[in-house]
């Protein structure tokens, strides 16, 4: 059975996870303390996520990852709607960063998000290597976001 649990201790013991999503350590410091971060398990754990506040209306989703083993079986997807559904009360919209490959637009837009803007060169002016998904270097970051749809917060 499913099960989503808030984590509130050692985020740590999930780096093997967030690094799945975010490659350099000391990038993922900067949000891992800063918000919610949530673990989705069926028996065994299959995926995790952090969501930080951004301001009164938004908050962001900085790291999701499903172990390579259990991809495609739609633990990302339900741990997505989890927290829209979680987060609707307090805010209008979730965004979320990400690198351009086909692969994560189409996660996020199958998800509902929508593409909003990008961050020029923010792949390679914050991290200290070049960033590679597959054949794909990755150079800016582009904004997607949906609408929490939560009309009476
Ligand atoms: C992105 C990620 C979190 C999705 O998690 P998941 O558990 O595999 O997602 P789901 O099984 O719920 O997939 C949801 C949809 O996205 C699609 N999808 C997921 N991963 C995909 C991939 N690598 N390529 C193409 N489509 C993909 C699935 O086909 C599915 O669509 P469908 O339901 O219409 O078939 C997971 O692939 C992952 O951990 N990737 C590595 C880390 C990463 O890139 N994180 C996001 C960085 S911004």
């Amino acid at each position: 059975m499913i099960k989503i649990d808030m984590i509130t201790r050692n985020r740590k013991q999930f780096l093997d996870l967030l690094l799945l999503a975010d490659e350099q350590e000391d990038m993922i410091d900067r949000y891992l303390e800063k918000g919610d971060m949530f673990a989705l398990y069926d028996d065994d754990l299959k995926s995790i996520c952090v969501v930080v506040p951004i301001d009164s209306d938004t908050c962001e989703l900085k790291n999701i990852a499903t172990y390579e083993k259990y991809q495609g079986r739609g633990y990302g997807r339900t741990l997505v709607s989890y927290i829209c559904d979680y987060y609707k009360k307090d805010y209008k919209t979730m965004l979320v960063g990400t690198g351009e490959t086909p692969a994560s637009l189409s996660f996020y837009e199958g998800c509902g998000f929508q593409r909003s803007h990008r961050l020029k060169n923010f792949m390679i002016d914050n991290y200290d290597h070049p960033i590679f998904v597959g054949d794909i270097q990755l150079i800016d970051m582009i904004y997607l976001k949906k609408d929490l749809g939560g009309g009476d917060r």
